[in-house]
This record gives C-alpha cells, sequence and structure tokens, in this order.
C-alpha cells in the first residue's frame, strides 16, 4: 500500500512537470506499460492470499485510474496551451487603421499628350502611330537623310543593328501614313523619342507630337495658324505669339525654328517647314500637285512650361512626392 501512494505520488509530480506530450506518453509508460510498475503490482497480486487479493487489486486500480485521468489532464493541458501559443502568434488586431487606398494620377507627361491630342482633334487632326524601334530606312533614308549624309549626325542615335534604331524622332510617322494614305492628309502622332543625351533639359527618352497636313493648297500662313492657334489654347493666353526662325532640316524646305513669347522673351519649342519634294517623291505624293507642312514639338517642354517644372529628370525619377502634385 505505501509502495502504491509512492507510486502515485511520483507520477502526478512526473506528469505536471512535463512539457512535451511525446515526452508524456513515454513516462506513462513506466507506469502503465506492459513492464510498468503498477503492472508489474497487477502481476504480483496472485502471490498475494485469497483474502488479501481483493483489496489489494481495488487499491490497485484506484491508483490507475488515478494516474489514467491525471494523464489526460495533463494531456488536455498541454493541448490547450499549445493552442493558446498559435492563437497568440496568429493574433490580429481588427481594430487597427486600414491601410487605405491611394487614388493613382496620371503622369504629368500623359496628361500634357493627352491635352495636345484633344486640342489638335478639335482642329480636326487624326492620330497616327509609328514604332519605336524603328527601320533605319524611315527614321532617315525616306526622310531626305541617305546614309553617309551628314544630316545624320545631328541625331545622337542608338542602334539596335544595321538596320533598325530606336526612333529619334517621330517624323518617321509622317512618311508610313503617307506611304497608306492619299491626301489630304491632316494627322498628328505623338511618342516616345530616344536619343544618346542626358542632362537637366535632355532625357534618353522624351516625347515628341508630330504634325503633318498636305493637301492641294497648304502653306506656311497655315502652318503658322496652326500652331499659334495651338499654342494659345494650350497655355491659355490669347496673346501668346509665335515667331519662325529659318533653319535647316532634310525633310523640309523651307525649313524654320519655332519659338513663342514667354515671359518677356523667347522660348523654343519645335522645329517645322514645308515637306520637301523629296519626302513626297518617296511615298508617290504628286509634289507639283500637293503641299504640305510638317512639325514637331517637344512635348516635355510644352509639360515643364506649363506645370513650372525646371528640371526635365523629375518625369522619370518617380518620385511620388512629385507625382502626386499633379493628381
Ligand atoms: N524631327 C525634328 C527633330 O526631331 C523636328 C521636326 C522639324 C519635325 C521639322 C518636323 C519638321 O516635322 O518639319 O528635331
Amino acid at each position: 500500500m505505501e509502495e502504491l501512494q509512492q507510486i502515485l505520488d511520483q507520477a502526478l509530480q512526473q506528469f505536471s512537470a512535463i512539457s512535451d506530450e511525446a515526452e508524456l506518453e513515454q513516462v506513462k509508460a513506466r507506469y502503465l506499460g506492459k513492464d510498468g510498475s503498477l503492472t508489474g503490482l497487477l502481476k504480483g497480486l496472485g502471490k498475494l492470499s485469497a483474502e488479501e487479493r481483493p483489496a489489494a487489486g481495488a487499491r490497485i486500480n484506484q491508483v490507475k485510474q488515478s494516474i489514467e485521468s491525471a494523464l489526460q489532464q495533463r494531456r488536455d493541458a498541454l493541448q490547450q496551451n499549445k493552442l493558446s501559443k498559435k492563437l497568440a502568434a496568429e493574433s490580429l488586431d481588427v481594430t487597427l487603421p486600414g491601410r487605405g487606398m491611394g487614388t493613382g494620377g496620371l503622369h504629368p507627361v500623359t496628361r500634357t499628350l493627352e491635352r495636345i491630342e484633344q486640342l489638335f482633334h478639335s482642329l480636326g487632326f487624326a492620330t497616327a502611330t509609328g514604332p519605336e524601334i524603328e527601320r533605319d530606312f524611315y527614321n532617315f533614308t525616306a526622310l531626305n537623310i541617305p546614309e553617309n549624309h551628314p544630316a545624320r549626325a545631328m541625331h545622337d542615335t542608338f542602334y539596335i543593328d544595321h538596320q533598325h534604331v530606336l526612333r529619334t524622332h517621330t517624323s518617321p510617322v509622317q512618311v508610313r501614313y503617307m506611304e497608306n494614305h492619299k491626301p489630304p492628309l491632316k494627322i498628328i502622332s505623338s511618342g516616345r523619342v530616344y536619343r544618346v543625351d542626358s542632362d537637366a533639359t535632355h532625357s534618353p527618352m522624351f516625347h515628341q507630337v508630330e504634325g503633318l497636313w498636305v493637301d492641294e493648297e497648304i502653306s506656311f500662313a497655315n502652318l503658322k495658324g496652326v500652331v499659334q492657334d495651338f499654342l494659345q489654347r494650350f497655355f491659355e493666353r490669347d496673346d501668346l505669339k509665335v515667331r519662325f526662325r529659318p533653319s535647316f532640316f532634310p525633310f523640309t524646305e523651307p525649313s524654320a525654328e519655332m519659338d513663342m513669347s514667354w515671359n518677356g522673351g523667347w522660348l523654343e519649342i519645335g522645329g517645322c517647314g514645308m515637306v520637301h519634294p523629296n519626302v513626297l517623291k518617296h511615298v508617290n505624293i504628286d509634289s507639283e500637285k500637293y503641299l504640305g507642312f510638317a512639325f514637331g514639338l517637344g512635348v516635355e517642354r510644352l509639360a515643364m512650361l506649363r506645370y513650372g517644372v525646371n528640371d526635365l529628370r523629375q518625369f522619370y525619377e518617380s518620385d511620388l512626392r512629385f507625382l502626386k502634385q499633379f493628381n
């Protein structure tokens, strides 16, 4: 009887010290397993006299039950413990404020492009597009800039291979459009262009808008009227003036650089001219019958002036503090 009490005390003490489920099952075997101490005692019952046996058997069974129920309690406690730990680790504070949904906005250059297109559409210009990886032929040759001609040096070109370049201007779209459409033609084409150049006012990638109007009676006067009307509406300034300075582009004759009045001075905003007969010849348009003007505008320049941005690179640094101001 004394031994039984000792076994029980020891078992209860051991169980309560265990914090691992597998270990608990191992320790259980020491008491209730095939070679366990309690099992041993049960086996020894046969050695007792017939009078002693029933009481001893009952007592052993009582202890066995106590051990079993202590075991079960410990198991439950360990499992409960495990569950609480897991819940604590995965806990979620649903009262915390949410992350919120920020609203995005259009990039200032995109906004400028959309504004430019909208204004030219209202003047009756349609939209044309061309590839950014352009054939050398369209970027240069068909624009009256033959191979090995010094005018190619005016463009710091990114070459892809012998026949392809990253287009250095949007002018090749003129050629592509005239190849597939008969006059009268009245289009603008905007998009990315590329040049090997990078500083506060030059980016290796920038945007241009090209304009082209070909018809039987198109003159320099139409060109100036269209450009001035566009700029006045773009900047919302009726008093804005446009000035042409003589210049040279292989694909126009005569050619001019366009300036606009700004803060008491003049600012260059693009190039223009009357489409060169050689360019029309390339696309089988009769230059005796048709005349056309063309122009190219720098989009970033217009965006910088409209929004008061003084470093072109800011457009391409993806700094949200800068971009958010345009939302
Ligand atoms: N393509 C010229 C450039 O990138 C700009 C230009 C000049 C376009 C005269 C024209 C033009 O259409 O007629 O510098």
